[in-house]
């Protein structure tokens, strides 16, 4: 870990992508309020909103997510890539990403309260995904074995710290923000998020636009978008493992034993005892 990893508020963050620096700037980012924040835990959907919101956006225009790679495009505010981008000079609205938790926002954005979007996946789908993802980057700890992964994943001791953090902690603010929560329905009803997301950002389109935005962005389609398949970044060997992997609802049956269910279970029971809230999983 000492290697790979820095320690931020007790979460470790790869230092190929984090510095000291690059999280500072993250704490003092200026929010405006017609920004449009995609919040996520890894693993999550976050490749495909930061697709879809800046085709809403733009009305359907294919430039929009053709000409940058994602990383530029939606940037992760908390990565080195944000500090470089004169994100202070770029017009409105914004597109920015995080997988920080939301008690770890700058000042700013709970002054300006920009639109929310909060991708939440099923935890054992996020941790089937994670265990390929860790075994194909070089700037992750590879898992040892699937068992002492899940021992990790569960018990805040992986890159980006833990599920139950993240959501426990954006669920809590949602009554404060404008906050849509999407989920699943990426892979199960996509014309409808896409309406839903459209209408949340005061984007509504017209329905051929929307058919249109629907096409393109299932999973095989996107794949083929270099700017978003993250071909190009060497750090990740996907010969191993594609990035979009499968992209799929209930792959951890295909990968989680029985024994490693029902610990995952047990856990899963306890960190989310006090938390109230119809998840679509459970
Ligand atoms: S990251 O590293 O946090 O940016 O990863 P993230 O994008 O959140 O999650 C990657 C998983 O999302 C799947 N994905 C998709 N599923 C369905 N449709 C589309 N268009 C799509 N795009 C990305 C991707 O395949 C990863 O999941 P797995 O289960 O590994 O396939």
């Amino acid at each position: 870990e000492a290697d790979l990893y820095i320690l931020y508020k007790g979460m470790y963050v790869p230092n190929y992508f984090h510095t000291v620096q690059s999280l500072k700037y993250c704490e003092e980012f200026s929010f405006r309020p017609d920004d449009v924040l995609i919040t996520t835990y890894p693993k999550s959907g976050t490749t495909w909103t930061k697709e879809i919101v800046p085709l809403i956006l733009s009305g359907g225009d294919p430039a929009s997510v053709e000409t940058l790679p994602n990383l530029d495009r939606t940037p992760w505010l908390e990565e080195t890539q944000a500090c470089k981008l004169n994100l202070e000079d770029r017009s409105s609205p914004r597109i920015l990403t995080t997988h920080l938790l939301y008690h770890w926002l700058p000042p700013s954005f709970f002054e300006v309260k920009p639109k929310v979007i909060y991708v939440m996946r099923n935890p054992k789908d996020v941790f089937t995904s994670a265990f390929h993802f860790f075994g194909m980057c070089g700037h992750l700890v590879s898992p040892s074995s699937q068992t002492d992964f899940l021992h990790k994943f569960l018990n805040r001791k992986v890159a980006y710290g833990s599920w139950f953090d993240h959501v426990k902690s954006w669920l809590n603010a949602e009554d404060k923000l404008q906050m849509i929560i999407i989920y699943e329905e990426i892979i199960m009803d996509l014309k409808n998020l896409v309406t839903r997301i459209a209408k949340f950002l005061g984007k509504p389109l017209q329905a051929e636009i929307i058919e249109n935005l629907t096409d393109r962005c299932p999973f095989n389609n996107m794949k083929k978008n270099k700017m978003s398949n993250y071909s190009t970044l060497e750090i990740m060997d996907q010969t191993k493992s594609e990035f979009l992997r499968k992209g799929i609802v209930g792959d951890w049956k295909n990968q989680i034993t029985t024994a490693e269910v029902e610990y995952f279970d047990h856990i899963y029971k306890e960190k989310m005892k006090d938390v109230n809230y119809k998840f679509i999983w459970d």
